[in-house]
């Protein structure tokens, strides 16, 4: 694996954003003297697009541990298609409306965000830039985002959360949880993050057991052991089952602590927080997750690294949509790469979406600037899909693209 040169702690929030025209102004200077500079060149011209940060993240990250981060399930159809889902999607455009006073503005669990961007959780950050999660973190609290922590974070979770509370237009901070077995861990875990001043809770319900992950098997890659996921230190594994000829390792042993609902109420019962429930495809579950009092759900396939097969987000979105019935937030994500892909999420009903692999890429190229790149980048889009399809604001956005106008599936 390439090594990066031990780079400073980070202290104190971003420079204040620029207000100049261009698309994804860099949120301020470089985040300490060891960061790559994001810096263009003739020869090495500053990333134009998300796309463009996810190539030059291929040139910097090694083989194996790009395969960790932007690999998906068995044969990668569903991560494939995640993109696809968004970009068979037509616009149908009006003109000529007032625009003036437009803004991303949504509001989301009783806080007003100045958009609707968040970032997705992540596991093993310091995998792609020696700051890991504190880099993003900044960067999501400069460019307004909300994060979601990854249980599996490579930063403590009061860290994260000292660095972030306090910046003012910073975004929603939750914490992502896996359902653990050792429940007094869960428990004292789930204190710990509230006691931060985490403002939700995501369980993360669609991955019982890891997706078969061939690129990452083919890559060799093994987690060097100075990445460990720093929160979880100290739970105790449960013992493993005396399997009897004919038991599956899986459905016998591994899978008897996989959660049910029942485990959704239990997590309700110990939290003063809101839960939501990420990893919701199916309109039936999300009826479910409503009766079992979430607060809302996430429609995601884990970005295509799970179970291959399964439809992209962007087909599945509409029908959770239209199960929940506004009534709680309905959040997507999974290939979301350009501004008119949130657009797109929001006039399907989306009430924000969650953006994963493509901040890794950031982190990976700039650390906290490159993070704040890629979110500055993806509001501007935004804003740009925003003004050139007719809508000053995204709840018009749900009315004259999908109603008014038709949001269209159109096939290449
Ligand atoms: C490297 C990596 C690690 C991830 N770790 C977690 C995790 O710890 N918890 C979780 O709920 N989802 C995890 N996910 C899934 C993301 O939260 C999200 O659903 C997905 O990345 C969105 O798709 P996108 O990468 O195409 O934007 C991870 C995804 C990636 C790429």
């Amino acid at each position: 694996m390439k090594q990066r040169p031990h780079a400073p702690p980070l202290r104190g929030s971003l420079p204040p954003e620029g207000a100049g025209p261009a698309l994804g102004r860099p949120g301020g200077g470089p985040t300490g003297p060891h960061a790559p500079p994001l810096r263009g060149s003739p020869a090495n011209p500053l990333p134009a697009t998300l796309a463009d940060h996810a190539e030059r993240a291929r040139q910097t990250l090694a083989p194996d541990v790009l395969a960790y981060f932007d690999g998906g399930a068995a044969d990668e159809i569903t991560l494939r298609e995640n993109e696809q889902g968004w970009q068979r999607l037509r616009l149908c455009t009006r003109v000529l409306r007032p625009l003036a006073g437009g803004h991303t503005r949504v509001s989301l669990l009783g806080r007003t965000l100045a958009h609707p961007i968040l970032v997705a959780p992540m596991a093993y950050q310091r995998l792609a830039h020696p700051h890991g999660e504190l880099a993003t973190a900044l960067a999501c609290a400069a460019q307004g985002a909300g994060l979601v922590l990854s249980t599996q974070a490579t930063a403590p979770l009061e860290e994260v959360a000292r660095l972030t509370l306090d910046e003012a237009g910073r975004g929603p901070l939750w914490f992502q949880l896996y359902l653990l077995p050792d429940r007094d861990f869960m428990r004292g875990l789930v204190q710990r993050a509230e006691a931060a001043g985490y403002e939700a809770l995501v369980l993360t319900v669609d991955a019982p057991v890891q997706g078969v992950r061939d690129r990452e098997r083919r890559s060799g890659h093994r987690r060097p052991a100075q990445f460990q996921a720093v929160n979880l230190i100290g739970r105790k594994l449960p013992p493993r089952m005396d399997l009897q000829a004919g038991q599956s390792a899986l459905f016998d042993d591994l899978l008897v602590h996989a959660p049910t609902w029942e485990d959704v109420a239990w997590l309700r019962s110990i939290t003063r927080l809101p839960v939501l429930l990420k990893g919701i495809t199916h309109p039936d579950d999300a009826r479910l997750a409503l009766e079992h009092g979430a607060a809302g759900v996430i429609v995601s396939n884990h970005g295509g690294r799970t179970l291959d097969t399964q439809p992209p987000t962007a087909e599945l979105l509409p029908a959770v949509v239209q199960a929940i019935g506004g009534r709680m937030p309905v959040l997507v994500d999974g290939g979301i790469r350009r501004g008119t892909d949130v657009l797109k999420a929001m006039a399907l009903g989306a009430s924000a979406v969650l953006v994963g692999r493509p901040v890794i890429h950031g982190l990976a190229n700039a650390g906290a600037q490159g993070v704040a790149h890629v979110l500055r980048l993806l509001r501007d889009e935004l804003e740009i899909a925003m003004a050139l399809s007719g809508c000053r604001t995204l709840e018009q956005a749900g009315t004259s693209l999908t109603k008014g106008a038709r949001l269209e599936a159109g096939r290449p």
